[in-house]
C-alpha cells in the first residue's frame, strides 16, 4: 500500500519557562487527534522533545493533504487553550498565523511527511529536537548517507552502492522553496561545500538512487522567514527509513555520537553541542543543551508499533556525559567568538540597536 507519514509539531507553551509542555496541554492535544483523527488517519503518535509537542501520524491522503494539516492545527489550537488555562509560557508561540489556509506550510508549524510504497517490513525513525534548527541534521545525515567511515554499508551492500540523491534546501529565500538536487558519491564535495553552511543549506530530502525510494524527510521552515523576526528556533523534525536499500538503523544513529555543536540553545543564540536524550526529555542547563530524541518504530498497514527509545540505551550515557563537558567548556568563553552566532542568527534584535547606538559615536580620527 501506499503510505504517508506525517509529522507536524510546534511549541505551544511550556511549564517553567521553554523546558517542556504539561501533561495536561499533552494530554488535550492527544484527546483531540484521538477523536478527530477516528476517520482521518491509520494511527498516530503524540510526543514530546524540550518544550515542543509532535504529532506523528500515518494515512493513506499524501502529503500537504488539508484535513490532516488541519487536523494538526486544530489539536495544537485545543492544546493552546489548556495552556492558557494552566498559565503556561509562549501558549500558542509557534502558531503565527490568525487562520488555517490549507496546510501548515508558513503557518508556524513544522512539518516532515513522506509517501512510499510500504515494505514488508518498515523500520524507521522519527527524529524530533530542540532549541536548535534544522541545519542541526546536516552533518549527521551526510555522515550517514555519504561517508563510507561512518556507513560501511555504502561499500558492503550492493543496493546502497549507487548512492543517495540529497535534495538540499537554502532556507535563506523566502520568496518561495529554492532547492538544489546532488549526488552522493560523484558530487560528494559539492554537497560539502553546502552542507558546511547549516544555517541557510539544508537537507531536505534524500533518495536513493538504486530504487528513487525516498529515505529521508526534514523539517525545514525557518520562522524568522514566516514572522520576518525570530520568534524562537526552528526545532526541527525528520523521518528517516532505514535498512535494506537505505543504510541501517545504527548507521543513522552512530554520527550522533559525536555531540556535534549546532545554532540554538540560550536565547537562540548559541553554539552548543547536540545531545541526544531519551523520549519525552525535557530542557535544562542554559536553556539547553540543544536536544534530539529517537522513536523507532515498525509499522504495518499503517498501525504502529510502540516506539523504541533509540536514545535510551546506556551507550549514550558516555555520550551525554561527554556532551556535557562540551558544553560547559565553550560556556566557559561566555560572549566570546564562537560561542555566540554571526549577527544574522541571533534570535533578539536589542544587540542591533545597541551596535547602531555605538555606531554613531565612532570618530574617525584625523578626518
Ligand atoms: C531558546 C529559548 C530560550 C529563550 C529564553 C528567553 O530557543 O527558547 O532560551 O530564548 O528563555 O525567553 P524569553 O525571551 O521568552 O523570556
Ligand atoms: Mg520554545
Ligand atoms: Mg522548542
Amino acid at each position: 500500500m501506499k503510505l504517508t507519514l506525517s509529522v507536524i509539531k510546534a511549541d505551544i507553551g511550556s511549564i517553567g519557562g521553554h523546558i517542556a509542555p504539561s501533561q495536561a496541554l499533552l494530554e488535550a492535544v492527544r484527546r483531540h487527534v484521538a477523536e478527530q483523527g477516528r476517520d482521518l488517519l491509520l494511527d498516530s503518535y503524540v510526543s514530546s522533545t524540550g518544550d515542543d509537542i509532535a504529532l506523528l501520524m500515518t494515512h493513506t491522503r499524501g502529503v500537504r493533504d488539508e484535513a490532516v494539516h488541519r487536523l494538526a492545527w486544530d489539536a495544537f489550537l485545543a492544546g493552546t487553550a489548556t495552556a492558557k488555562e494552566q498559565g503556561l509560557y509562549g501558549a500558542g508561540q509557534d502558531l503565527l498565523k490568525d487562520a488555517f489556509s490549507g496546510n501548515v506550510h508558513g503557518l508556524g508549524p513544522a512539518c516532515a511527511e513522506m509517501t512510499f510504497d510500504e515494505r514488508p517490513g518498515e523500520p524507521f525513525l522519527f527524529f524530533a529536537a530542540d532549541k536548535t534548527d534544522p541545519g542541526a541534521f546536516n552533518l549527521p545525515l551526510y555522515l550517514a548517507f555519504a561517508d563510507p567511515m561512518n556507513t560501511p554499508g555504502l561499500i558492503l551492500s550492493p543496493n546502497m552502492s549507487a548512492g543517495f540523491r540529497f535534495v538540499i534546501m537554502d532556507v535563506n529565500h523566502t520568496e518561495g522553496d529554492r532547492v538544489i538536487e546532488l549526488n552522493a558519491p560523484e558530487e560528494l564535495y559539492d554537497i560539502a561545500a553546502l552542507l558546511r553552511d547549516p544555517e541557510r543549506y539544508v537537507v531536505e530530502a534524500i533518495y536513493s538512487r538504486a530504487t528513487g525510494e525516498q529515505a529521508v524527510a526534514v523539517a525545514t521552515s525557518r520562522l524568522h522567514n514566516i514572522a520576518g523576526k525570530y520568534t524562537g528556533k526552528d526545532d526541527p523534525v525528520m523521518l528517516v527509513r532505514t535498512q535494506m536499500n537505505f543504510p541501517a538503523t545504527g548507521e543513522v544513529l552512530a554520527p550522533f555520537a559525536l555531540g556535534h555543536f549546532v545554532a540554538g540553545c540560550m536565547r537562540g543564540s548559541h553554539q552548543m553541542p547536540l545531545m541526544p536524550v531519551p523520549l519525552g526529555s525535557g530542557i535544562s542547563y542554559f536553556d539547553g543543551p540543544p536536544i534530539v530524541t529517537c522513536a523507532a518504530f515498525a509499522e504495518h498497514g499503517g498501525k504502529l508499533t510502540e516506539a523504541m527509545d533509540a536514545f535510551a540505551h546506556p551507550f549514550w550515557d558516555e555520550v551525554r556525559h561527554r556532551v556535557a563537558v562540551k558544553a560547559r567548556d565553550m560556556r566557559a568563553q561566555g560572549f566570546f567568538g564562537a560561542a555566540m552566532l554571526p549577527m544574522s542568527e541571533l534570535e533578539y534584535t536589542g544587540i542591533t540597536q545597541k551596535l547602531a547606538r555605538l555606531d554613531e559615536r565612532f570618530t574617525v580620527r584625523g578626518a
